[in-house]
């Protein structure tokens, strides 16, 4: 008898703190009517000072495990791409602070496909009996990792974390995860990027601070004449990306329909990574998808990578426009590229789920 790995809870969390497009209007070469139009976003939540990824993603995390009624999970996997710090990973620590003792605990880094890449990794986990229990987390704090003088990419991210509690099933019960499909295209991996941090730019930091490098003396840069001070930032190449995120979405979306034997027209809701408002509504048109089985909740938090997919879904679920019975196919697409979708009837959640908090709880910047 095969398991899979059935959704048993949803939780998610966005930090206070709320930058609207006017407070950014105030500092750059941009206003709310070009965001609004252009991307669909009206406000974000970012982090406070001290704050990092870790205490995005134990909120969130906290909120998942309540809404499953249960208090742990055998396994943590946290889909980042801007953990606390480059080693270790975030997961160890927050398992930690959720009180789940040494249960295995690691970080997937997919960019905004993340959070799909981390389910189907603890799907394979639970259904290859490692784990009975795992909690998925996506979370990220994109804001601070933008360059302050980057319109571009300032108006677009917002922080957030989104989680979700698997338990082992039966793949035929409603919340078993089914048709997963994921790809990578490597080859356009300049398109998002976030050079600093890693051993490519080690190497250019060390010969900044006149140092030595395997008992080489370097020259200032890397190779490819990045300067050090500003390989912390993303950097995006917003066009291309629109247009490849729309046709790697689209795509990844059919090869789940197919894979699940569902026709098009049979999926009820459509959850895609929230990156622009015209992307999603660019894959519904490419798909026949009605808007109205797209949810969304971009106007309200940007793009928060990682945490997109959950937080979404946290709302749409709350909200009652996610349903018991409803077939759902979630999507992401993001830097590497990445791409990967994964399907399922939506459960009814024990405790049912747990949202962001919302804008009326939020001080403005
Ligand atoms: O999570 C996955 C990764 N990210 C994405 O999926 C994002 C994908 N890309 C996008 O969403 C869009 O490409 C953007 C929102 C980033 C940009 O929208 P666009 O419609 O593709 O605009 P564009 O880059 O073609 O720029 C049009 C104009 C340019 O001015 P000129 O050259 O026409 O004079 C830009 O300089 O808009 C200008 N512009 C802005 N103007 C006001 C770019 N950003 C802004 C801004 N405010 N914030």
């Amino acid at each position: 008898m095969s398991r899979a790995a059935v959704v048993a809870g949803l939780g998610a969390w966005t930090p206070p703190t709320l930058v609207t497009n006017d407070d950014l209007a105030a500092r750059l070469d941009t206003d709310d009517e070009w965001i609004r139009t252009r991307t669909g976003i009206r406000q974000r939540h970012v982090v406070g000072p001290g704050q990092a990824t870790s205490d995005l993603a134990v909120e969130a995390g906290r909120r998942a495990l309540a809404s499953a009624g249960v208090e742990r999970a055998g396994l943590l996997v946290v889909a980042t791409s801007t953990p606390d710090q480059p080693l270790p990973a975030t997961a160890p620590q927050v398992a930690d602070r959720l009180g789940l003792g040494t249960v295995p605990a690691f970080d997937v880094s997919a960019v905004c496909t993340g959070f799909v890449y981390a389910l189907a990794t603890a799907a394979g986990l639970i259904a290859t009996g490692v784990a009975d229990t795992a909690l998925v987390i996506g979370a990220d704090a994109f804001s601070t990792i933008l360059d302050p003088a980057d319109r571009a990419t300032r108006v677009l991210f917002g922080d957030g974390a989104g989680a979700v509690l698997l338990r082992a099933g039966s793949p035929d019960e409603p919340g078993a995860l089914d048709g997963v499909h994921l790809g990578s295209d490597g080859s356009q991996h300049r398109l998002i990027e976030r050079p600093g941090g890693g051993s490519r730019t080690g190497a250019a930091l060390a010969a900044a601070a006149g140092g030595q490098l395997n008992g080489q003396l370097l020259a200032a840069g890397d190779a490819d004449g990045h300067a050090a001070a500003h390989d912390g930032y993303l950097t995006m190449q917003g066009r291309a990306v629109f247009a490849q995120a729309v046709q790697r979405t689209a795509e990844t979306v059919r090869a789940t329909a197919e894979r699940l034997r569902w026709p098009l027209e049979a999926i009820d809701r459509l959850v895609l990574h929230q990156a622009n408002a015209r992307i999603s509504a660019a894959v519904g048109q490419r798909l026949g998808t009605p808007a109205d089985r797209l949810v969304s909740n971009i106007d309200r938090v940007g793009n928060t990578a990682a945490a997109s997919i959950p937080l979404v879904l946290a709302d749409a679920a709350a909200a009652g426009d996610l349903r018991p019975g409803h077939r759902v196919v979630l999507a992401g697409f993001g830097g590497g590229l990445t791409w990967g979708s994964v399907g399922l009837v939506w459960p009814r959640l024990r405790g049912g789920p747990i949202p962001a908090a919302g804008p009326s709880d939020s001080p403005t910047l």
